[in-house]
């Protein structure tokens, strides 16, 4: 039995976040999560649009995923490691070489596999707020237009 840990947000759970868990799974037998909660976040200076609660119940219904905890400091990934028995710690390689103190502290497996490329949290959330910027533009132009009509009574 091989059980692989890894850690994350999760917001706004995307295809990129879908071929991570599915890479991860494929490395093992059992496949841990940590998701890191709105405290944690605020600590990160990050703010998710879904709370912890909603990010960690999308996580468990993911079909490659066995098993959701929190993840509340910086410190706790070699207990949970220890306590999960997790032989391999993985992530996204936009975080490689940040954990590799992880395998001398507990013997376990130090891997960073492939980021899907162009989807992210980050790029989600700007389309969003370009989609509001072009309502609220056409909202002012509509507002212009009945303006421009009732000057000329
Ligand atoms: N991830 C990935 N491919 C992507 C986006 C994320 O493999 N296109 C991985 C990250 O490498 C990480 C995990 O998914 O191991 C969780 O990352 P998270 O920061 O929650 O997702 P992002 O979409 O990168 O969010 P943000 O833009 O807020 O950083």
């Amino acid at each position: 039995m091989t059980t692989v840990i890894t850690y994350g947000t999760f917001d706004l759970f995307h295809v990129g976040h879908v071929r991570l868990l599915k890479r991860l799974r494929a490395l093992g037998d059992r496949l841990i999560v940590a998701c890191s909660t709105d405290e944690f976040n605020a600590i990160k200076g990050k703010k998710a649009i879904f709370s912890y609660e909603d990010r960690a119940e999308i996580l468990s219904a993911c079909t490659y995923v066995d098993l959701v905890i929190p993840e509340r400091n910086w410190e706790q990934k070699p207990d949970d490691i220890r306590t999960h028995k997790a032989d391999i710690f993985a992530m996204g390689d936009d975080w490689a070489g940040r954990f590799d103190y992880l395998g001398t502290e507990t013997g376990c497996i130090v891997t960073y596999v492939a980021r899907t490329p162009d989807i992210s949290t980050t790029d989600i959330k700007g389309v969003m707020r370009r989609i509001d910027e072009d309502r609220l533009q056409s909202i002012r132009n509509m507002v212009e237009g009945l303006r421009a009509e009732l000057s000329k009574y």
